[in-house]
């Protein structure tokens, strides 16, 4: 366990987890457990940056996300699942980082930018919102993660995580921080019912590990195909059809897809047997999870007890990188 690599990652927790997040990352994070040493961070801090005014919510979805975790199969006996704001060190660390970012390579991070844009932030930006990914590249370091699995929007925070490493040990001469590595899905993103880019809570497009089966096949019933397929005759597109970029990604039976794809652009195959196929795949995927995380919910107390755990054991790790930090830093005075 001691010299397995050390694999770190996150969540906020603003909403239970969806599909998105299930292809993105968490797909990931079940084989990286078998092989490195996972540490899975609930990140309420980050969350808080734009929900500050909302503490019950984000307080709440922490245990949501950790239901989420625990039914999808991360297993606390290999992966490390703590809370962020537990963890006093990350904020230290991150205080030590502002000095080496500038504004301008702030506000030059398109995740961010695409994130101020879609949440009407321009005329309201906080530094805490413009500034998380400096806290971002601390909660990967303090723990000395090396890979780092991600969806691909989170590419220009493990840069700029990396960029500080570098700065840092190179103005403090040490090589105390360790740089990171993003670990990507072969599907780079999952998009949203409506076929936008990108699945998101806020933008009211996701279908959730916890959505009743009833909801699920709504949600794929409503799902965006192509416009232009208007009678069953009628030829249809498969690039850019969202019911079979989900096929691609869920549908273990490959050449079946490949005759529909074939079928669908030649005219003939309608979007409800479609959506039905898809509808019933999906369920295989979500029921087991679904079912498990009905009877995790019911112990919360058992589960804050296992972020407890985590806390600890994920703290004292902190520690350990802290004093090798401070004293780089010149800071270790007694
Ligand atoms: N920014 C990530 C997201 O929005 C969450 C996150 C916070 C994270 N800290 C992290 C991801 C550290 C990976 C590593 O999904």
């Amino acid at each position: 366990m001691a010299n397995k690599p050390i694999a770190l990652t996150g969540d906020r927790p603003t909403g239970s987890l969806h599909l998105g997040h299930y292809v993105g990352s968490l797909k990931n994070r079940l084989l990286l457990q078998e092989t490195h040493q996972q540490y899975v961070m609930i990140a309420d801090v980050q969350a808080l940056t734009d929900n500050f005014e909302t503490p019950e919510k984000v307080r709440e979805n922490v245990l949501e996300v950790a239901y989420d975790y625990l039914a999808v199969g991360i297993d606390p006996a290999k992966t490390t699942i703590f809370i962020q704001s537990a963890i006093p060190q990350i904020a230290e660390l991150t205080i030590f980082y502002l000095n080496l970012v500038t504004i301008n390579r702030l506000q030059r991070n398109p995740t961010v930018k695409a994130e101020i844009q879609q949440k009407g932030l321009e005329h309201k930006l906080t530094a805490g919102f413009l500034c998380y990914p400096v806290s971002q590249a601390a909660d990967i370091t303090f723990i000395k993660a090396k890979v780092v699995p991600v969806g691909e929007d989170q590419l220009p925070m493990i840069e700029q995580t990396n960029e500080i490493v570098r700065t840092f040990n190179r103005i403090y001469k040490t090589d105390v921080l360790v740089e990171a590595q993003a670990l990507i899905p072969k599907m780079a993103r999952l998009p949203g019912t409506d076929g936008q880019a990108k699945m998101g809570k806020s933008l009211g497009n996701a279908i959730y590990l916890s959505d009743p089966t009833d909801v699920l096949a709504k949600k794929v019933m409503s799902m965006y195909t192509d416009p232009d397929h208007l009678k069953i005759i009628d030829p249809g597109k498969v690039e850019g059809n969202t019911v079979f970029a989900y096929l691609d990604e869920f549908d273990p039976r490959v050449e079946e897809i490949e005759e529909l794809k074939a079928h669908y652009r030649k005219g003939g195959l309608g979007d409800v047997a479609l959506k039905k196929r898809l509808t019933e795949v999906l369920e295989k995927v979500i029921a087991p999870i679904r079912q498990k995380r009905v009877e995790i919910a019911q112990d919360p107390v058992h589960v804050l007890s296992v972020l407890k755990e985590g806390c600890e054991k994920t703290m004292l790790e902190a520690e350990k990188t802290m004093v090798q930090v401070r004293q780089a830093m010149k800071l270790d005075y007694f």
